[in-house]
């Protein structure tokens, strides 16, 4: 079985012809940076959804969820830094006057050395970066001088109503953490929570990003599933709180979605590049096609965000102790995942050709869009049909099901195999004489005989396996 890393053209054209993911708006010639899910796409990124919901809000009696508006009070982004201060280092080709992030040139400047000097590109200013691309030349990809780099907000400004003005200004979120710290209090008020706790929340986010191309993981509109973990300084020690996070995320990553530990990696943020109010903050890494990049941050946000939303709000969003009385505002530890990014992983970790050359998708049974196929051995045998339909009725129910009765047994294999679908159950004539039905593993490609009256039985107990 061969495990090296897929290209990304490879993991492209794999979703595009298997209906995971589409160019957005294709029929007018795509939109930049734009993607739509399609069928088996929607299922694998709801399935992932799905999966953080329950282990991280369902299963744990500290957590709690929300699902918080995408447009909120303008003041929200002011409180929360984001107006301020939410920046990418811009620099433009003096000739073409195409737009780049300064720290992705510098990056892609580095990689070209063959004895680069030893640059955390991650923690540069942005005089520092002025300076290594004044002393290196370094040029936009088209060969041309660039300009200085500058701060750029890449927070999106829009407005309400039908007048456009200052007064009608609103922000699509550039996270959806802050929804959480803007409900603190009525959560408070309206369930039983008690610190510690955590309040998760998961949808749409917003970011006007310079660079882009990197299909699904950058894009102006992605969704991100974020906890934002609140306790009590005095009595919990944030660092081992932290770790236990860490584990937790490492537990979701390697054991839910089944993703490979040598594929990933915690980095952490050096002093300069952690963000003023998080006391610390580390990136869980996945070696994407274009090398380690951030799937998951998790930082130690102290009790910043409250504190700016009660300074700008004027509400409370202190936290009095049931027990002892004692107010003060809650410090958090919040670990932010981007979906679309555990979405592209899951894609790249399960990439996989057997010996023979074979390539299938070794995705886990609980995501895999499709948990089993069935396949009337020939079309135009009305009893054949009748029977796998009863048998497709029967597992629907229990099992994300499929049908296909288009071309012959072999082709409908290898198309289950590029979509992961673990099972697939062949309806023949031993089935209308025995009542047995062939069962394919993906993986192994071995063929099992199951009694009809066995094959949820079998198929549950497989899953349970895996
Ligand atoms: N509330 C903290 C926060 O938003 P972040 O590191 O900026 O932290 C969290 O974002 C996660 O969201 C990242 O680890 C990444 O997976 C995802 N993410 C951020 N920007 C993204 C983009 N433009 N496209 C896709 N995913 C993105």
């Amino acid at each position: 079985m061969s495990t090296q890393t897929p290209t990304l053209n490879e993991i492209v054209a794999l979703a595009k012809r298997r209906g995971f993911v589409y160019p957005a708006s294709s029929i007018y010639g795509g939109l930049a940076n734009a993607y739509d899910y399609g069928p088996l796409g929607a299922q694998l990124l709801k399935n992932i959804k799905d999966a953080w919901w329950r282990e991280f809000i369902e299963s744990r009696q500290d957590m709690v969820g929300l699902e918080t508006q995408i447009i909120q009070h303008p003041e929200t982004w002011v409180a929360s830094g984001h107006v301020e201060s939410f920046n990418d280092p811009l620099v433009e080709d003096k000739v073409n006057h195409k737009r780049y992030r300064a720290d992705h040139l510098i990056e892609a400047w580095l990689k070209k050395q063959t004895n680069p000097p030893k640059i955390d590109v991650d923690s540069l200013n942005l005089e520092e970066m002025a300076e290594l691309i004044k002393k290196h030349k370094i040029k936009s990809p088209d060969g041309n001088p660039i300009t200085q780099p500058k701060p750029f907000n890449i927070l999106f400004e829009t407005h309400l109503g039908v007048v456009e003005g200052e007064k009608d200004k609103v922000y699509l979120r550039g996270e959806t953490a802050q929804g959480i710290f803007l409900n603190f209090k009525n959560v408070l008020d309206s369930t039983r929570v008690k610190l510690p706790f955590g309040i998760g929340n998961i949808g749409k986010s917003f970011r006007n990003e310079i660079t882009t191309g990197q299909f699904v993981f950058r894009t102006f509109e992605f969704e991100q599933a974020e906890i934002e973990y609140f306790f009590n300084p005095k009595e919990t020690d944030w660092q081992k709180l932290f770790k236990k996070w860490q584990d937790d995320m490492w537990q979701f990553v390697t054991k839910t979605l089944g993703v490979g530990e040598a594929s990933l990696r915690w980095r952490r943020h050096s002093n300069a590049e952690r963000s003023f109010y998080s006391q610390e903050t580390y990136d869980l890494d996945f070696k994407f096609p274009f090398g380690f990049k951030e799937l998951w941050g998790l930082a130690y946000r102290t009790d910043y965000d409250l504190k700016q939303q009660a300074k700008h709000s004027g509400a409370d969003l202190s936290y009095r102790d049931p027990y002892t009385h004692e107010t003060f505002y809650p410090h958090v530890i919040e670990p932010a995942l981007g979906i679309s990014r555990a979405f592209l992983m899951v894609l790249v970790d399960a990439y996989k050709h057997d010996s023979t050359g074979r390539f299938y998708l070794d995705i886990k049974s609980d995501l895999a869009p499709y948990q089993v196929a069935v396949f009337p051995l020939l079309k135009n045998k009305p009893e054949l049909i009748k029977k796998a339909r009863q048998v497709f009725d029967k597992l629907k129910g229990d099992f994300r099901t499929t049908w296909d009765d288009r071309g012959n047994i072999g082709k409908r294999y290898l198309y289950q195999d590029e979509i992961g679908t673990p099972f697939a159950v062949t309806i023949d004539f031993d089935t209308l004489e025995k009542g047995q039905v062939t069962v394919r593993d993906r993986n192994t490609t071995k063929q099992e005989v199951v009694a009809v009256e066995q094959l949820a039985k079998y198929l549950a107990d497989k899953f349970k396996q895996t």
